[in-house]
């Protein structure tokens, strides 16, 4: 059985290539066994399609993807490949070992990329074919794509798609490989495809989003919308340049916005907290504070007004329970912002149950130490109620 049967109207496959396209970062070269940990991580929390790295790419590559590709329970393991004989041998012999292996090869379609290999359109072609052809004798699960696919004309994207389909792909994957596209073009390509390409009905649309202008989320969205059902994504976006789109966006967007867009993944979002966190560190790249999910201040608060609601209602200021991606709490943080109530709130968690006159008291004293400091913590209220019982 292929990932590809989990793939339905309403389903949709997350291809995970943080240990690929992410390592690709310049400067988030990981470990074997990072990697294999990862990997690990990626299968537990339901990932369909793990793409472990590029095996031709060097000897450390080829033996991690090896090494994922027998450790792997779950998850489909897939290695990319150039368009060439040699890079899909290598790539079969370390992904065959997976109890469901994956080839993926490409190659660059758009006119700027055709130029790099000087290959006219029909020589092209002719490469897609045979490769293809090559990679479906070793596999049967086979995806191709056409690098670049945003700026490749669309007559010949079209043309190119048929006969990798005809030579036996069974995922067709549509890159923005620099990031250049927008949500209703992202759309109107896949649109596109299934109505004119022949075959199209029997594959699966994947959609491989860049973050160059910051629309990677959207656009895979958009592209789910108008009929892919698979999203490449990487853990905290890691990619080249801006990187990729980002799993734990694409997948609680699904999650929280059910009632606009009706797919299911199949992840495990308790476990979307911890996997970031060691991708940040075995990567070396720290989340941005305000990233959308798992950033620090994503489920922070530090207004007065924002805190009183969340003391009343945590629907009043959050969209999603922070224990949906497996962080145990809301953070109050204290601050110049702050009011009475999350003072008083912050201080009943620390022990100390005030009246009224007291609580007064300690906000004016509170507000002169937010002025001073970024950020009160409990360490410091703590301080301030021994100097108020010593004072007192
Ligand atoms: O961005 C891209 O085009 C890629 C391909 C190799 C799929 O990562
Ligand atoms: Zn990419």
């Amino acid at each position: 059985m292929t990932d590809t049967t989990k793939a339905t109207q309403d389903r949709v496959v997350i291809f995970d290539t943080t240990l690929r396209d992410g390592e690709q970062s310049p400067g988030a070269t990981m470990t074997h066994s990072e990697k294999l940990e990862i990997a690990g991580l990626l299968d537990e929390m339901g990932v369909d399609v793990i793409e472990a790295g590029f095996p031709i790419a060097s000897e450390g590559d080829f033996e991690a993807v090896s090494a994922i590709a027998k450790a792997a329970q779950n998850a489909v393991i897939c290695g990319l490949a150039r368009a060439n004989y040699k890079d899909i041998d290598r790539c079969w012999e370390a992904v065959k070992h997976a109890r469901q292996p994956r080839i993926h090869t490409f190659i660059g379609t758009s006119p700027l990329h055709r130029a790099i290999p000087n290959l006219d359109m029909d020589q092209m072609a002719e490469r897609i074919h045979d490769t293809v052809t090559h990679a479906r004798n070793l596999c049967d699960n086979v995806q191709w794509s056409p690098m670049d696919a945003t700026r490749t004309e669309h007559d010949y994207l079209c043309r190119v798609v048929e006969i990798a389909i005809k030579a036996g792909a069974t995922t067709i994957n549509i890159p923005d490989t620099v990031g250049y596209t927008a949500p209703r073009e992202s759309a109107a390509l896949i649109r596109m495809l299934l109505e004119r390409v022949p075959g199209a009905d029997r594959i699966i649309f994947a959609t491989h989003c860049h973050n160059d202008l910051g629309m990677a989320t959207a656009n895979s969205l958009a592209a789910v919308e108008a009929g892919a059902r698979q999203i490449e994504c990487t853990i905290n976006g890691l990619g080249e340049r801006a990187g990729n789109t980002a799993l734990e966006e694409v997948v609680m967007a699904l999650k929280v916005r059910n009632d606009i867009m009706p797919y299911r993944t199949g992840i495990d979002t308790t476990k979307i907290m911890n996997i970031s966190r060691k991708v940040a560190t075995v990567s070396g790249f720290p989340v941005q504070f305000n990233k959308a999910i798992v950033g620090k201040n994503a489920f922070a608060h530090e207004s007065g007004i924002h805190q009183d609601g969340m003391l009343k209602n945590a629907e009043t200021f959050e969209i999603m329970r922070p224990t949906d991606i497996g962080l145990a709490d809301t953070s109050l943080v204290m601050g110049k912002h702050s009011g009475r109530a999350a003072l008083r709130a912050k201080l009943r968690d620390l022990g100390y149950e005030l009246a009224d006159n007291q609580l007064a008291d300690v906000f004016v004293r509170f507000k002169a130490l937010a002025d001073r400091k970024k950020e009160v913590y409990d360490d410091d209220l703590v301080a301030l109620m021994q100097d108020q019982t010593t004072s007192a």
